[in-house]
């Protein structure tokens, strides 16, 4: 009996300027360029083994075993890496996160990056990195952000040939810290896939695609020149102007809670007093607070004062998803 195995480790990661629309959303190709940090330390890791004689795919997810939505959205993805390699073996995957999945914290971007390459691997495959994207785009289209190290843009192509990430500046670039006030979550929010698709619904989707080019390069500058408070500016306007558009499609999308709001409140507050610190949300209530490294201990304690925030994480700019040399789940 054959089995092909091979494990592989990568980081959810930060969008600082959003992906929210697809123009393609079978090859989830963006309605517009996206840029994003890795989260160091916040690690999902993915076993793949191939085994002839298997009757379909498994899923296990943190120790349980997954059906329905979660696993055929993972054999679809699987049965492209099969159409790549010509092989026709199902697949046992088991993969493990070491943060709270499906809470705004891209769990779907390192899941699928993590499992493009290791089922990539297994079944021989030795892709470059933009290929390893462009795979990695069509389970999860942050996903391909997670692919190259550190501060990564997304660009969004004209097709699925050219809509893959690369990384715009190494992790080491600039000690930023990300801590990820975890809020309570009431209602378990529409996930992204589905939100993809209300984009366009709202009339200011066209207001936001416009203005995406100028945010992506103030981003893009900020990064580079190490400057927070540009940073800053644009970050938070880009979350904003994304939440907008959610609030603002049919049918609307909330994903803020009470505390999401307070955390933003007084993270602004904070900044106008002097400090440098600033916002962003993905699709989920938990509030993602940026700041220098040298700040974070003094805003991790203010944060964890700020009633409705249960935990918070905390991570520097991560590397890019790697091999790891054997499976540790089984
Ligand atoms: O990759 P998806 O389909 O989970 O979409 C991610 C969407 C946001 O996290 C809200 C924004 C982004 O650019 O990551």
């Amino acid at each position: 009996m054959s089995t092909y195995s091979s494990t592989a480790i990568s980081h959810p990661n930060i969008a600082f300027i959003k992906y929210w629309g697809n123009r393609d959303n079978v090859l989830r190709l963006p309605e517009n360029g996206s840029i994003s940090m890795n989260l160091g330390g916040l690690i999902t890791q993915t076993c793949v083994t191939f085994e002839d004689g298997l009757p379909e795919d498994t899923l296990t997810l943190n120790g349980v075993s997954s059906t329905g939505k979660s696993l055929s959205r993972l054999a679809g993805f699987l049965d492209q890496v099969r159409r790549m390699t010509g092989k026709k073996m199902y697949a046992r995957v088991t993969t493990e996160n070491n943060f709270p999945t499906g809470a705004g914290i891209a769990s779907s971007a390192s899941a699928y990056a993590a499992l493009a390459l290791a089922a990539s691997r297994a079944l021989g495959l030795d892709l470059e990195e933009r290929d390893l994207s462009r795979l990695a785009r069509l389970g999860s289209g942050s996903a391909c952000r997670s692919v190259p190290g550190g501060f990564v843009e997304w660009q969004k192509g004209q097709s699925d040939a050219d809509s893959y990430a690369f990384t715009i500046a190494p992790p080491q670039h600039w000690a930023l810290i990300d801590l990820v006030a975890v809020v309570q979550s009431e209602r378990k929010p529409v996930g992204s896939s589905e939100g993809h698709k209300l984009a366009s619904s709202s009339p200011l989707q066209k207001a936001r695609l416009a203005g995406t080019g100028r945010r992506l390069d103030a981003c893009r500058s900020a990064i580079l020149n190490r400057d927070f408070e540009a940073l800053s500016r644009v970050i938070e306007l880009d979350s904003n102007l994304m939440h907008a558009v959610m609030m603002t499609s049919t049918p609307p999308l909330f994903y803020w809670q009470p505390a999401s709001l307070a955390i933003m409140k007084q993270v602004q507050y904070w900044r106008h007093q002097g400090m440098a610190v600033c916002y962003t949300l993905d699709a989920g209530p938990n509030v993602h607070v940026l700041c220098p490294q040298e700040a974070a201990e003094k805003i991790r304690l203010r944060l964890a004062d700020i009633p409705g925030v249960s935990q918070i994480l905390q991570a520097a700019p991560g590397g890019p998803a790697h091999l790891a040399d054997g499976c540790t789940l089984d």
